[in-house]
């Protein structure tokens, strides 16, 4: 069983799309760890997309995270990581590919509904940036 890290983003919260997007979750085999609101600031969401730091985007990515709530998510199934970046379908909700949580709920580019870990890595980094050893159990 392997774990990753998932947040709706600001844009699905604001759209009422959290439910629609834990059945789809829940549907593809994916076991919720824990879930949680969050409110990130912009310093917070400069911590977490650091790697981006130089990256023309960084700033309009780090305002639009902190824009409203999110919702952070520990999810558990074989081959978590792969299986949702799969899920969601490619950055840009223009190029995912249909039956992908991006191409059905993302706006654009910027505003795509969902983030995913993209290597056991930046998940094992990831997890405990929202979630501490109380928070969850392995099941
Ligand atoms: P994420 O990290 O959120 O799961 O998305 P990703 O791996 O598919 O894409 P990544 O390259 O890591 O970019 C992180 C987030 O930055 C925003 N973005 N904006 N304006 C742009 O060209 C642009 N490119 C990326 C998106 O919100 C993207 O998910
Ligand atoms: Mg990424």
């Amino acid at each position: 069983m392997e774990r990753t890290l998932a947040i709706i983003k600001p844009d699905a919260v604001q759209r009422g799309l959290v439910g629609k997007i834990l059945a789809r979750l829940e549907a593809a085999g994916f076991v919720i760890l824990a879930m949680k609101m969050v409110y990130l600031s912009k310093e917070d969401a400069q911590r977490f997309y650091h790697v981006h730091r130089e990256r023309p985007f960084f700033d309009s990515l780090t305002s639009y995270m902190a824009s409203g709530p999110a919702v952070a998510l520990l999810l558990q199934r074989e081959g978590a990581i792969a299986s949702l970046r799969e899920l969601m379908g490619a950055t840009n909700p223009a190029q995912a590919a249909a039956g992908t949580l991006r191409h059905e709920f993302g706006l654009d580019v910027e505003k795509n509904a969902i983030h995913g870990s993209d290597s056991p890595e930046t998940a094992a980094w990831e997890i405990p940036f929202f979630f501490s050893g109380l928070e969850f159990r392995e099941r």
